[in-house]
């Protein structure tokens, strides 16, 4: 079983290249099936997740090639509409696949997601949408079988929620239904606009994507495609908490900063320096963090939920006391129990942490309890006295690129192991 030691202390300096959009590239991947044709995805991750979307295209009869960054998909020859259970639980993202099958083949076979367990993470959202499309939807021991007669059918939809899934599934599916789709509430990240420029490429007909309200003409068929992916923004959150809890200074290449204006002034008030330029941001961190008085996570653009943990990792050094909502999923602060037993002071009251500031984190052996969980524990070990020890980095693959290699070029003392 592999895992991360980092000795902490290291003052991180340097520079680093910041990686594709997990959360935009894996949408892009499934939406590849609605297009008959080719898509060249430059920019893509190496990430265990997009892995497992490159199974599934695969199994569904996608003919898949990659280069370094750039993934080759010929959905010319698609021909199953079924993703068995196992591939389904590798990820969230695996329930994106539904739009695009539906839409491709008029009926689909799929079960409840994966993902990181954060909360219930229901697909009512999805499913109903669907269904508002004219798909036919029964169930069956976790096992969705989908049917619409010939094409799904243009709707008004509204989001009880501005859910980020259900948002890009009605995008991929409404892009070839019949008639026109007005979605209201929708989600507003920059993924779903990174999304709607692939499709609109592809030749779908979609306005006012990032907004709240998008309308999405259906077209008969959508063409081959060249795309480049977005850059990851939550990842940009890792590294400069990286850089802010080892009093260092970053800069971060790749990144845009109008995707991270919340984590940005979040970084300011605990007392970092931060600039900003084209695609590019510079951070150099206090000797002493100030607290932050109050982080509210919110649907884009308000705070991101994905740099919750990140950031309370950052906080936990702090000078004072700063408060947390997180209020987008009921169950992700699992984080917390691993912070304090490197000596953090949390305390969780529901949706709300509580969090003061100590001098220093110290050293201990930690799990990585999902993704960003992981990530934050990363984070906390580049400032703990010793040697830390983090288990469950598969789940921290899941989402980071190279993270330990890229640490280790800006100064960290960082390696990943094989423990028996
Ligand atoms: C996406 O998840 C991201 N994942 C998440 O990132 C991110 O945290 C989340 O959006 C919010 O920004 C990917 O893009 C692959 P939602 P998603 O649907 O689409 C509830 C990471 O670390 N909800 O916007 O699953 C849900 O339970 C991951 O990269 C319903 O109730 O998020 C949650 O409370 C973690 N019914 C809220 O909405 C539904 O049908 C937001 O979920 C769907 C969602």
């Amino acid at each position: 079983m592999e895992i991360i030691r980092v000795t902490g202390k290291n003052k991180l300096e340097g520079e680093v290249q910041l990686q594709g959009s997990k959360n935009s590239a894996l949408p892009i991947l499934a939406a590849a099936v609605s297009v008959n044709g080719i898509s060249v995805i430059h920019n893509c991750p190496s990430l265990t997740d997009v892995d497992a979307a490159i199974k599934i295209l695969e199994h569904i009869g996608c003919h898949v090639s990659r280069q370094n960054s750039t993934v080759v998909i010929d959905s010319t020859d698609v021909d199953r509409c079924d993703i068995p259970q196992h591939l389904m639980h590798e990820m969230r993202s695996s329930i994106v696949f539904l739009g695009p099958l539906l839409s491709r083949f008029g009926s689909a076979c799929v079960s409840t997601p994966g993902g990181c367990e954060i909360g219930l993470r229901p697909i009512d959202l999805h499913l109903s949408s669907m269904r508002k499309m004219g798909a036919v939807i029964t169930e069956d021991s976790g096992v969705l079988n989908c049917s619409c007669n010939g094409r799904l059918q243009g709707s008004k939809i509204v989001l009880s929620f501005p859910s980020v899934g259900a948002t890009e599934n009605i995008m991929i599916a409404a892009a070839t239904a019949k008639g026109t789709t007005v979605l209201i509430n929708a989600a507003r990240e920059p993924e779903i606009r990174d999304l709607a420029v692939y499709l609109n490429n592809c030749g779908a007909k979609i306005k006012g994507a990032g907004e709240g309200t998008v309308v999405i003409e259906g077209v008969k068929q959508l063409h081959s495609v060249e795309h480049s992916v977005i850059p990851d923004r939550i990842i940009a959150s890792t590294f400069m908490a990286a850089a802010a809890v080892t009093g260092g200074k970053v800069l971060i290449k790749g990144v845009v900063p109008s995707h991270i204006t919340p984590v940005i002034s979040t970084f300011e008030e605990a007392g970092c320096r931060v600039d900003t330029g084209a695609s590019r941001l510079y951070i150099c961190a206090p000797k002493k963090l100030n607290r932050v008085k109050t982080i509210r996570t919110m649907p884009y653009p308000g705070f991101p939920t994905d740099s919750q943990a990140i950031v309370m990792s950052m906080l936990c050094l702090a000078k004072g006391t700063s408060v947390i909502v997180e209020n987008i999923f009921e169950n992700r602060y699992r984080h917390v129990h691993e912070l304090r037993k490197l000596g953090a002071k949390i305390d969780v009251e529901g949706k709300i942490a509580i969090v003061e500031g100590v001098d220093t984190f110290k050293a201990a052996h930690v799990c990585a309890p999902d993704l960003r969980g992981g990530a934050a524990l990363v984070v906390a070990g580049l400032a703990a006295d010793g040697l830390t020890e983090i288990e469950n980095i598969k789940l921290i693959d899941r989402g980071c690129q190279d993270i330990e290699k890229l640490l280790r070029s800006l100064g960290a003392d960082i390696v990943r192991v094989n423990a028996v």
